[in-house]
């Protein structure tokens, strides 16, 4: 019936519709959205990311394998600047902008341990979904605009600022997989006429909020990257782009510039 209706791996996904339904008719419930074309994350209530199970409710964007090269990205730069410091007195501030199910940030969490994390979302449901995976955290969730909601005790604090924002193109939306186009809302995917409206904004004020060394990563289109990389040049962060091919992924980093060592004495 599943491959039936278009999907391309039915076993696998009949295995976990078995799995997760507790009663036949809820399997028969279960397999009659899937052919329907709802996505199998937002069947399932969840989705499978850096090896965590994250809840998807319906209406919410289900998280891409691709980002989690964002948030390797990420890890690797917080383990870093830990090892320039004394580890044991530090908890990196990260902030997820545009965090959608929260899948970033739990994921950050689970690699580094202890974090202290911010995390935003214009949509309302995004943000109910966030707050229950992030609750085991403590993280703060916020619902609103970009930085909008965020305490401005924040500014200058920040050593990772990551953001998978809406980065499609608006013509290429109607090109998406129906999954995509259908069932998660065009406020997650649409970024204006280049896919970079939003990133824009996210960048312009990066640098307010970045502490000294502190980075921000930003996932886009491979064709969008030198256009973003030149935006992040202007805003006076320095700018490194990483591609992993594997995941079709591409993440613009920007760092923004350590303290200069004030001599003493
Ligand atoms: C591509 S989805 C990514 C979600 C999440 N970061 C992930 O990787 O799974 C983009 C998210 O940005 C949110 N969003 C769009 N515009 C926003 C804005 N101006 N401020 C905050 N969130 C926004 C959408 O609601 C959506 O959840």
């Amino acid at each position: 019936m599943l491959r039936g209706a278009g999907c391309v791996f039915a076993e696998d996904e009949a295995r976990l519709l078995i799995e997760q339904a507790r009663t036949p008719a809820d399997l028969a419930a279960m397999v009659s959205q899937r052919t329907a074309g709802l996505p199998l994350e937002h069947v399932l209530g969840w989705a499978q990311f850096c090896g965590l199970r994250v809840a998807v409710e319906p209406g919410v964007f289900v998280p891409r394998r691709r980002t989690e090269f964002l948030v390797r990205q990420a890890v690797g730069l917080a383990r870093r600047a830990n090892d320039q410091t004394d580890a044991a007195l530090v908890r990196p501030v990260v902030v997820d902008l545009c965090c959608g199910s929260g899948a970033a940030g739990a994921a950050l969490a689970a690699a580094l341990g202890r974090i202290e994390l911010y995390a935003v979302d214009l949509d309302p449901a995004a943000v109910r979904c966030a707050r229950r995976n992030l609750a085991a955290i403590g993280a703060q969730v916020y619902e609103g605009d970009l930085y909008h909601p965020l305490p401005t005790t924040l500014r200058g604090r920040v050593n990772v600022l990551i953001a998978n924002a809406p980065y499609v193109p608006t013509e290429a939306i109607d090109l998406m997989p129906p999954e995509a186009r259908i069932h998660e809302p065009r406020v997650a995917l649409d970024g204006g006429g280049d896919g970079l409206d939003v990133l824009r904004r996210v960048i312009a004020a990066a640098a307010t909020w970045l502490a000294p060394g502190g980075h921000l990563l930003i996932e886009t289109g491979q064709r969008q990257a030198q256009q973003a990389t030149e935006t992040v040049t202007r805003s006076g962060l320095i700018p490194e782009v990483s591609r992993s091919e594997e995941l079709n992924a591409t993440v613009i980093i920007g760092t923004k510039s350590p303290a200069r060592n004030v001599p003493s004495g």
